[in-house]
Formats: C-alpha cells, sequence, structure tokens
C-alpha cells in the first residue's frame, strides 16, 4: 500500500505527526510526506519537525500564502504532478486548511482513495473558510474518521455511508500527551518571568476577529481591562501582527501586563497552556487541548465545531465583545473549584486505531 500524506499549516502538524510514527511500525506501507507550504515560516512550521523529530517532507510544493482560490488552486495544480507520478493508493488528510480541501480533491478527482482524520465537525456556519473545507473533505472522503460520537451524527446527517465513519478519537490529543511531560520542563516560564495559575494566554488569528477593525480593537480594549487584573501572554500569529499593525492598535498592547511574543513553538505553548489560569482564543484546537488539560477557555467566537469541549465543561463560547469578555473572564478568575471531564477516546492510541481500520480493509 502506498500513502500519500499531506500537511500544510500549522494545526496539521500535530495531527500528522502520530500517523508518521505509527507508519514506522507498518513496513510494507510505503509512505510519502507532501508538504504544500501554506505556511512557511520558521515558526509555524520547521519549528514542528524539529520539536515532533518529524522527517524532512518528501516533497514540498512550496505554495505560500495567497488568496483562497489562488492558494486552493496552487496547491491541486502541484498536487496532481505528484499524484500523477506516485500513484499513491490512498491520501491521507487532516483537519480543515485550504491545503486539505485542495488535495481531497484532486485525490478524489483521480479515483484515489481519501481518509480524511477530524471528519465531520461543523460550526454551520459557512462565512467561515473552514466550514467549507470541512464539508467538501468529508463528501469526497472514503474514510471518515471521527474523534466525537457529535461529528459521526453531523456526518449521518448529511447523508454519508456510515460505514465510511470511524469514531476513533483525537488524534491531536496523541500528540499532546506524549508531549506533555517535555513540555512540562521547558522554561518558557521563567523566559517570561511567569507564574503557575497567575496568567492568561490569549491566542487570535480568526479573520472575523482580526481583519476587521471594531472586532480587534474591542477584543484588545478587553484584554487591556482583564490585564489590570492578571498578565496576558499574548503569542502572536503573522495575520493578527500585520493586522495589528496595518490598523494603528499597537498601543493597545503595550501595557506591563501584557508579554506579547512571536509565534511560539509546541512545548513552549504548551508549557503555557498547561500552567494558565485561563485560556482567550478563537483557535479550534486549543479549545480542544484545553478541554484535557483541565484548563478554563473562553472562545472568542459565536459558534463552535467542537461542541463537547463545551459539555466536558471547560470551554465556554462568548463570542468577541468586550463586556462579555470581561465578564467570562472575571468569572472564571473569581472560580474555586473546577472539574472538568474527559471525552471518550482521547487517549493517546487515536492513530493505532486508524491503521487499524486502513489495513484491515
Ligand atoms: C490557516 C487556516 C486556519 C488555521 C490557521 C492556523 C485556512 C483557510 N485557514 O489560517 O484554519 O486555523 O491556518 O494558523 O486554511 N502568514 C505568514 N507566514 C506563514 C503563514 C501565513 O506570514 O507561514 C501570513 C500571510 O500574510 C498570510 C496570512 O498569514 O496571508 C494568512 O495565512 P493563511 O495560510 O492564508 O491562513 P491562516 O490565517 O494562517
Amino acid at each position: 500500500m502506498k500513502i500519500i500524506k499531506v500537511v500544510g499549516a500549522r494545526p496539521n502538524f500535530p495531527k500528522m505527526a502520530p500517523l508518521i510514527e505509527e507508519a514506522k511500525k507498518h513496513p510494507l506501507v510505503e509512505s510519502l510526506l507532501v508538504h504544500t507550504g501554506q505556511h512557511y515560516d520558521e515558526a509555524m512550521s520547521q519549528s514542528f519537525f524539529d520539536d515532533f523529530r518529524l522527517p524532512k517532507p518528501d516533497i514540498h510544493l512550496g505554495v505560500g500564502s495567497d488568496t483562497h482560490a489562488v492558494q486552493t488552486a496552487n496547491v491541486m495544480i502541484a498536487f496532481e504532478k505528484i499524484c500523477l507520478e506516485h500513484r499513491p493508493d490512498l491520501v491521507i488528510v487532516v483537519g480543515d486548511v485550504n491545503s486539505t480541501v485542495a488535495c481531497a480533491l484532486v485525490a478524489a478527482k483521480m479515483q484515489i482513495k481519501v481518509a480524511h482524520v477530524e471528519a465531520g465537525l461543523r460550526s454551520y456556519d459557512r462565512t467561515m473558510p473552514e466550514e467549507i473545507n470541512r464539508l467538501i473533505t468529508d463528501q469526497l472522503s472514503d474514510y471518515l474518521f471521527t474523534h466525537s460520537m457529535e461529528a459521526n451524527d453531523n456526518l449521518r446527517r448529511e447523508g454519508l455511508d456510515a460505514n465510511k465513519i470511524h469514531f476513533v478519537g483525537n488524534i491531536m490529543i496523541d500528540t499532546l500527551l506524549k508531549h506533555l511531560a517535555t513540555a512540562r520542563q521547558s522554561n518558557i516560564l521563567q523566559r517570561l518571568q511567569l507564574e503557575e495559575k497567575k496568567f492568561s494566554l490569549l491566542t487570535l488569528h480568526r479573520p472575523s476577529n482580526v481583519d476587521n477593525l471594531d472586532a480587534l480593537r474591542g477584543i484588545l480594549l478587553a484584554v487591556r481591562d482583564l490585564a489590570e487584573r492578571i498578565k496576558i501572554v499574548f503569542p502572536m500569529h503573522p495575520r493578527t501582527s500585520q493586522k495589528i499593525d496595518k490598523f494603528g492598535l499597537g498601543d493597545f498592547i503595550k501595557h506591563r501586563n501584557i508579554v506579547n511574543t512571536e509565534p511560539l513553538g509546541y512545548f513552549e505553548f504548551l508549557c503555557l497552556m498547561a500552567n494558565a489560569k485561563l485560556v482567550l482564543t478563537d483557535s479550534g484546537g486549543i479549545q480542544e487541548e484545553t478541554t484535557i488539560l483541565g484548563i478554563p477557555c473562553l472562545t472568542l467566537r459565536n459558534n463552535t465545531e467542537r461542541p463537547i469541549t463545551v459539555e466536558m465543561g471547560t470551554n465556554q463560547v462568548i463570542g468577541n465583545q468586550p463586556e462579555k469578555i470581561i465578564q467570562s473572564a472575571n468569572q472564571i478568575f473569581d472560580l474555586s473549584k473546577y472539574e472538568p471531564k474527559r471525552p471518550a477516546l482521547w487517549d493517546g492510541r487515536t492513530a493505532e486505531r486508524i491503521y487499524k481500520i486502513l489495513l484491515k480493509k
């Protein structure tokens, strides 16, 4: 069996790493790693290869940044050539970024089987580009590997064949559990002069929060307010720092208690999450990572494709209005007791289950 595994953007790397590791146990499976180049900064890509000790990609498509149509099309043009040359039996894609849908579309049209890891997530909000990527990728996939029963339900509601749907657990949590002990030894707390549970962590990168001046200003005003009470660490996605510069909002994040940093490496960021009093984010993956770590998370969006994180008790979806952010954060700071639950099969063995199913078929 010849498999091509595709990665492209930052959230793909922790999802593919366990599958690359698992493949080593199956020498009859020939595996190629393709990096589309959607993300290319050292901090957004190479640092993850170093942290996870991933092999260098066999093929790098080097597509880089552009509009959605151009980026997606460039991945498709380049990836079709790879599929023609290597004729894989299966293409594995993860998550919901533009590279995911582009490669799934190429493979499906060439009658190559597609496996989608993290299938079935739905925000039911088509203003999010990822929602469109998820819908199309799932429709085209032959193997739909899900991380929760809610995802199975979403796929069945869309008429997808139940035989294609496999509840295997959360692949990203394989990576988190594998590296948590190492991450806890990171010196990032000392480096940023932080104390355990005495700081909050903030990440922002969704276009709905950072591409709109009013939305971004509102969030940063709320953050300034909270910074009067607690230190806030803010590792900035390149899109976010560009927008802060463009909108002239740099002064909003100059505060003795706001610690601005470049995007951080996996271990450093995991160490910060594990020690934070609160995480504020618009990311999808961080909602799940905080669930496993048992850290309160406020999601600065109007919806989530990961409702299980809310059910488990760690996550609240609160939108991006400043008053609501301040009020919700203060409620968490005042909480004394906190008992989150853990979702089924978020146990570090998802890659193993996926390979078992692939090899059986
Ligand atoms: C992408 C994914 C999003 C994911 C996020 C994680 C899509 C539609 N979006 O969003 O789901 O949560 O990655 O980061 O696929 N840039 C750099 N260096 C890089 C990469 C990007 O400077 O290495 C800048 C460029 O100005 C670029 C912008 O960030 O135009 C946006 O990058 P892009 O890949 O289009 O989307 P993300 O916002 O990163």
